[in-house]
């Protein structure tokens, strides 16, 4: 079969915020210029990896339509976010792309039980059924994620452990049967123990069920182990995107390769760009020319003046003037 029926095609995606308020005249382009896509007969874990502050839950917001685009465009199986109206519409998209977020207290209500809450998703998303069919449903997605009714159903969500809870926000999450799971930073706040379950659940669930995964993690180390592509973020702009193996291996943008070498870094202490907690501010939004000029040790009279363009280099593309155009490299 071809690879190119798209699921998800996002094109030249921006979105800003006005920083300071209202009355403010400076602006940001959290995400900017941003364009991939997912494909229905190849179903994918991409990871997008980025600093704090780099555009990754604004992206994710987009993707799940809880925020439209400025402009370019964000398409799900050929229909712009756009031109989705309406309650059915809505739902009609939130059953085909669902988030899975970073707290998974968050995503239940602490005074329902965890069969209340899981039975209620089934309902809202398949309304008419019978209580039997939602609850055949419900166990289903929760043996899906290595979970059962008999173990957890009856619990209310402060009595599950934080791994349980994640891996039941999951169960949630594949109840309607979707085609994309957005998970936004869905391991940081789960026991460093647990990690790997969770991740490798995301394996599973694309193996499975055909399932397309957005992973998106400031962790290199987890996007390495279970993405088939990654995208690099930086200031609104993925710098680098392709296979995860050949870009890790030997990425080509130099903020790529700081961030894999910070990640290699053994000295105890030393500071990871991919740190969640780091954050470069807002001045690098509002640089003229490359984002990363200021931090980027190959930095070009060029750079400081002029925006790179997403060029393909190779096997993958790249946003840096060492390469394309004014190739210096
Ligand atoms: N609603 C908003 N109003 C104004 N600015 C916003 C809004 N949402 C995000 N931003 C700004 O957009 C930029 C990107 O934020 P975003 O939350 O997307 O980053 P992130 O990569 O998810 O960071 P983190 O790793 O800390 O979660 C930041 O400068 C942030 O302050
Ligand atoms: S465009 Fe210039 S400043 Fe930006 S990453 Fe490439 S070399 Fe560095
Ligand atoms: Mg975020």
């Amino acid at each position: 079969m071809s690879e190119t029926i798209e699921l998800l095609s996002v094109q030249n995606a921006k979105k800003s915020f006005r920083l300071g308020g209202i009355l403010s005249n400076k602006e940001i382009i959290a995400v900017n210029e941003v364009s991939f896509s997912l494909f229905a007969d190849k179903p994918d874990i991409l990871s997008i990896i980025g600093e704090s502050g780099s555009g990754k839950s604004t992206l994710s917001r987009l993707i799940l339509r809880l925020l439209l685009p400025d402009s370019g465009s964000i398409k799900l199986e050929g229909t712009d976010v756009h031109a989705m109206k309406g309650r059915k519409q809505e739902l009609d998209y939130m059953r085909r792309v669902q988030p899975i977020f970073q707290n998974p207290f968050e995503t239940f209500n602490p005074l329902n039980r965890v069969d209340e809450f899981l039975m209620a998703t089934a309902t809202n998303y398949f309304p008419g059924e019978k209580p039997a069919q939602a609850k055949e449903r419900v166990e289903k997605a929760l043996q899906a994620v290595g979970l059962s009714l008999a173990e957890v159903g009856e619990r209310y969500p402060h009595e599950l452990s934080g791994g349980q809870l994640q891996r039941a926000s999951v169960a949630r999450a594949i109840i309607p049967n979707p085609k994309i799971l957005v998970a936004d930073e869905p391991v940081s706040m789960v026991d460093a123990s647990l990690r790997m379950s969770i991740v490798n659940l995301f394996q599973e669930l694309k193996n499975t069920m055909g399932t397309s995964i957005i992973y998106i993690t400031h962790d290199l180390a987890t996007a390495y182990y279970i993405s088939d592509r990654i995208a690099i973020i930086h200031k609104g702009y993925f710098v680098e995107q392709g296979d995860t193996e050949a870009i890790l291996s030997k990425p080509k943008h130099p903020y790529t390769k700081l961030l894999v070498e910070s990640t290699l870094d053994p000295r105890p202490g030393a500071t990871s760009l991919a740190d969640g907690e780091v954050s470069t501010g807002d001045e690098e939004y509002l640089a003229v020319g490359c984002k990363f000029a200021a931090r980027c040790p190959r930095a070009m009279d060029i750079c400081r003046k002029v925006q790179p363009a997403e060029t393909i280099v190779g096997n993958w593309k790249v946003r840096c003037h060492l390469y394309g155009e004014n190739n210096a490299s």
